[in-house]
This record gives C-alpha cells, structure tokens and sequence, in this order.
C-alpha cells in the first residue's frame, strides 16, 4: 500500500520540501502533480548547505529516487533545463531519473510577458510573475504547446507563431513580437533535445511501480489555499495543489492512494495579495519572520505572517481527506510572546468554525484568539515527544484536538533529521 500524497494545508510554504526529503530517503518514486516553477522546495542538505527546488521534485537528492513531473504541472523548459544544471554543478546527477510527461504543458516567454503585464496593470494579485496562470489559462483553452507537441517542430512553430500573434498583438510592437518568436526558435534545438531525453510515460511508470509495491510519493505544490477551486478566490494560483488532484495530475487510478499527509506549519503564512484573517502586522509578525527565515524561496519576498488559523486547517483535513498531519516550525514559535491561535472567526454575529467562501466575507472576519501560552528553550535536537518542554506539548496537543486528526510527525529544526516521529506504524515504510 505504498502511494502517498503529501499536501500543503494552508497557503504553501508549509514545509513539504523538508517533510518529503525525510520521507523519500527510502521511496522508489518522487511525482510531483501540479503547479509549476513558482514553487520553492527549500531542502536543507547540511549546515549552511540549502538547496532550492522549483521544478524537480524533492526526492532528486537521493540517488536512487526516480523523479517524475506529471502531466498536471506546467513546464518552462528553460528553468527546468537551468534546474537541472544547477544540480549537475552541486553534484545530483538527473540524468536517467528525472522524467517529465510527454502531456505537460509548456510555458513559454509570452505567458511570461502576460504575466508581469496582467500584474502591472490589471489583476495583481501578487503572482510569481513565473507565466503560471497563462499557460494554465492556454491549456484550458485548447490552444497550450504540450511537450509532445513541442517535440514536433513544424508543429510547434505554427502554434508558437499563433499564440504569441493572438496573445501580445496588444500587448507589444511587432519588433517585439518578433524577437519572442525568434528568442524561442533559438532555444529549440538545446531544449528540445533536452526534453526529448526526458520524456517518459508518467502514468505507465507510476502505475506499473505501484502494481508491483514500489514506494511512491506525489508531491504537491502550493497549498489548499492557493488552489484554484478551494482557496481565496481570486487570490490562488491557477491549478489544484489538494490531495484528491494527485492521480489526475500523475494520472494513476485513484484508489491506488492509500495515504494523505497534510503539511501544516503551527503559525501561518503568505506570499501575495489576498485576505488572510489571522495576519500580524505589528512587531511579532516580524519577530516570527525573521525567526523563521519566512522569505520566498523563488521570489525572495517577504513572507505576511500570522497566528495559527485553525479554521483554516478543518476545512483543509476534510477537503484533502488528510489522515495524518506533518506539523513543521514548531522551533520557530520557541521564546516568542504573544502568539495565538485562532479557534473560530466572527462573522456578522455569527460563529464561523471554517472560512467562508464568499470575498468579501472573507475579508470581513474577525477572528476568535486563544492563549497558548509561551514555550522557551532550544529543541531542535529532540528526537522523542515527550522530551519537549510540557508547554510546547500542551500547545502541539491543543492544536491536534481543534484539528480532529492525529499527526505522524513533528519539525522541530530545518533539516531532514530535525523531526519528531509521533505515528511509526503510519511511516514505517518511509523511515
Ligand atoms: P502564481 O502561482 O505565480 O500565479 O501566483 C498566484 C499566487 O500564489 C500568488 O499569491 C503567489 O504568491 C502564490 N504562490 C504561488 N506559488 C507559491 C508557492 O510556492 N508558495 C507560496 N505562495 C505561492
Ligand atoms: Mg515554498
């Protein structure tokens, strides 16, 4: 029963890259399913050793992991070559285990371009500015170049040339549009031999490594409040990094899932525009930034922090069907004052044990705050719960009660081996 999904519960950035380094160190498969080159998979190898990962899924650092990006991510063939480049030089081979599905879609400098113009003077909702929402718009609109599509070059010139003329004709002169097009005909021939050497069936090899009771991990991107049908509306990306997307996104059957790990760190956080209800904007919202190192790992920007939304976190357990939570950055809130966590919100009278879906109810929350109480003391090295200071349990058992479901793991540290495991039966085939 070997296929799990690993899922962010909140809005990305909760800590997937660290759980899914601990857990792939024994996995056959790494698959990641949505979502593109705007995530930031930040690894900790050794110390002051960090690895960013954007495309390539988390387990590339283990040289026997086999690494697969599904038919549900969106691809810039440029970063993605980069990516790779950047591994060759620190060493990680991805030659012969890292392999993309022939029915990825690509994003090309034009979705680039749409990009910055849409959040220049239009729609900013402060994106990654990476073309992810056009190429997505593209693929939903039949008129996306997917990898297989690019590999054939007379096709792929007619449907770049037509593309670029239907999207930038208002946006940019013609010597514009001309250099776009010529800028992409002179990358063909690296990146296409590029993903030609790297295009493998994604479902065949997922689904015949489950048959035979191969490990493998489907690695989200983002999180559930960032997806597209789930979270702030308008403000998410343009895919669905929930847990029930995974098999359409690698495309496996999806009773082959067995498992659902919802990530969540135990503070909140945002990159962007958007509401998020439990938002510090006083001197402990930079405390816990600075603290917790909460920058971008793509843009580099300046994470929005706040206290613990619980609400939040129901409403993500039921709709990722999570069975085990990983909780991360419980180190982070050691020796800070002040924090809270929100158990309900307030809503014209009412009490709201979930966020509502509509905007401006969203913005109109007031949330409900608890105490927990401060913890002290440097911990980053305990390996067993109940070696934790009894006000950091007490904290840790109070969120589990509000949340309704068991955790499988605690991050106390930011490397792979800075993690408490509190459910071994549920992991024992991944440690
Ligand atoms: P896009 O995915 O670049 O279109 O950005 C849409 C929204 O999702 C923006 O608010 C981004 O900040 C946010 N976003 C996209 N990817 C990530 C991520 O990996 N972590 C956190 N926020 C993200
Ligand atoms: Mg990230």
């Amino acid at each position: 029963m070997p296929a799990m999904v690993v899922a962010g519960l909140q809005w990305g950035d909760e800590g997937k890259g660290r759980i899914i380094h601990t857990l792939s160190k024994r996995s056959h498969y790494v698959a990641r399913y949505q979502g593109g080159n705007n995530a930031g998979h930040t690894l900790v190898l050794g110390k002051d050793d960090i690895l960013a990962l954007h495309l390539v899924p988390s387990g590339i650092v283990y040289p026997k992991v086999q690494c697969l990006i599904g038919n549900g991510v969106v691809v810039d063939p440029k970063a993605l070559h980069e990516e790779v480049e950047v591994l060759r030089k620190r060493g990680i081979k991805s030659a012969g285990r890292l392999w993309v599905s022939p029915l990825c879609h690509l994003i090309f400098p034009y979705h680039i371009k749409v990009d910055h113009y849409l959040e220049d003077r239009k729609l900013a909702i402060g994106t990654t500015r990476r073309g992810i929402g056009p190429a997505y718009k593209d693929k939903i609109a039949r008129v996306g170049v997917r990898v297989a599509d690019y590999l054939d070059a007379k096709l792929a010139a007619r449907l770049i040339t037509d593309n670029i003329c239907d999207k930038l004709s208002s946006l940019a002169p013609a010597n514009e549009l001309k250099q776009i097009e010529s800028d992409i005909k002179k990358d063909y021939p690296v990146l296409s031999a590029f993903l030609r050497r790297m295009m493998a069936d994604v479902s065949v090899t997922l689904t015949d490594a489950i048959r035979k009771g191969r490990k493998v991990i489907l690695e989200s991107a983002q999180g559930t409040f960032l997806d597209v049908d789930f979270g702030s509306y308008p403000f998410v990306t343009s895919s669905n990094p929930v847990a029930s997307f995974a098999p359409v996104g690698v495309g496996i059957g999806s009773q082959m899932i067995d498992s659902v790990l919802g990530v969540a760190k135990l503070f909140t956080t945002r990159v962007g525009t958007g509401p998020m209800p439990t938002e510090l904007k006083d001197s402990l919202g930079s405390e816990i930034r600075e603290v917790g190192l909460e920058y971008g790992a793509t843009t580099g920007r300046p994470r929005r922090v706040g206290h613990l939304d619980l609400p939040m976190l129901r409403k993500s357990v039921r709709i990722n069907g999570v069975d085990r939570l990983a909780l991360t950055k419980l180190d982070t809130l050691s020796g800070i004052k002040g924090f809270k966590i929100c158990t309900g919100y307030r809503l014209n009278g009412k009490v709201l044990k979930e966020p509502p879906d509509g905007r401006s109810a969203m913005d109109a929350l007031e949330p409900i705050y608890e105490d927990v109480g401060a913890f002290t003391g440097d911990f980053t090295n305990v390996t067993r719960y109940r070696e934790l200071p009894a006000s950091a349990k007490k904290f840790v058992d109070r969120v589990l009660r509000e949340v309704g479901v068991p955790a499988a793991i605690l991050s106390v540290g930011r490397g792979p081996h800075n993690q408490i495991v509190l459910d071994p039966k549920y992991l024992k085939q991944w440690l």
